[in-house]
């Protein structure tokens, strides 16, 4: 690891996964493809539950999917764009017919370009809000009837750090954040006995994608330095911070906690 992945004068315990700890139930994740979706998959498959990996990259689902298979984990792929309500709908249809429920929704996929304001797109705009939004209201309202049915289910939806520390470019994204908030308090208040909804809010965590899209010319990582300075908690985020945070939500010990932000970002804001 890099220096600046560790913190200096930390001495972290090794970290425990449970390898029955999720075994009989589904869990349903979109954005599994790569980045937090992905290492969040693996973690959960891991500790014993069958994933569903969601994305609209085949290739790399395929990839996910034989990774956990050949850790003895269970997983398998659906191709689904879950902006078009009609596959996102169709997508918990056949999850249920399949496995016969739905523990777990955690909703990753997302798009997030930096287009400046001024200059921006109504297309693209709408194209964030269809991904980062509408997707969440489909398959919310698709696999909320089979939580309620089983008296059990746990709605997991993502927000960001930016929506308390906005960058240039991002208005359309930070927007999407914030209602992502919203929404999920209006779930948690109609979720029901035994189901929960609750919002994940990572601060910048080095994924593939978001480690390039912040790298200079000159190789430096400048959004990232910045941020480590605002965070009381000295080194970068990891993907699998994020899916820990995201297990813990997932488990039956969350079962009091709903309608809630989890911080998932060193310290850099709070609320
Ligand atoms: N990485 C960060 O620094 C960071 C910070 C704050 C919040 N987040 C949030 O965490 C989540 C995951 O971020 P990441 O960094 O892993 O992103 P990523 O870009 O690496 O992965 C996103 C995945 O979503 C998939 N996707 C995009 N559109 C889709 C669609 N219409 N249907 C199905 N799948 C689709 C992509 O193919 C991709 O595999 C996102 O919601 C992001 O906004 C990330």
């Amino acid at each position: 690891m890099e220096s600046w992945e560790i913190e200096n004068g930390s001495n972290i315990p090794p970290i425990k996964v449970y390898p029955d700890k999720f075994e009989g139930q589904v869990v349903v994740i979109t954005g599994a493809g790569q980045g937090i979706g992905e290492v969040t998959s693996k973690l959960f498959a891991s500790q014993g539950a069958t994933v569903v990996l969601v994305d609209i990259q085949e290739d790399k689902l395929k990839c996910v999917q034989a990774e956990i298979e050949a850790t003895g984990g269970n997983a398998v792929y659906r191709l689904c764009n879950v902006a078009a309500e009609d596959q996102a709908t169709l997508m918990i249809d056949w999850v249920v017919a399949t496995f016969a429920k739905i523990d777990v929704l955690v909703q990753l996929a997302a798009l997030y370009p930096f287009i400046p304001l001024a200059e921006h797109p109504t297309a693209d705009f709408l194209n964030v809000m269809n991904v980062n939004v509408n997707a969440c209201f489909y398959l919310t309202r698709a696999v909320l009837p089979h939580m309620k049915k089983a008296g059990y289910g746990r709605l997991i939806n993502t927000s960001s750090g930016t929506l308390q520390l906005p960058d240039r470019g991002l208005s359309a994204y930070v927007t999407s954040k914030a209602a992502i908030v919203g929404f999920t308090r209006c779930v948690a208040v109609e979720a029901g006995p035994g189901v929960t909804a609750n919002i994940i809010l990572p601060g910048l965590t080095r994924t593939e994608a978001v480690w390039k899209l912040h790298e200079r010319p000159d190789g430096s990582h400048g959004l990232f330095e910045t941020l480590i300075q605002k965070q009381c908690v000295k080194r970068s985020g990891r993907p699998q911070d994020i899916a820990h945070t995201i297990c813990f939500m997932a488990s039956p010990e969350a079962q009091f906690i709903t309608g809630q932000i989890f911080d998932c970002g060193g310290g850099a804001t709070f609320h």
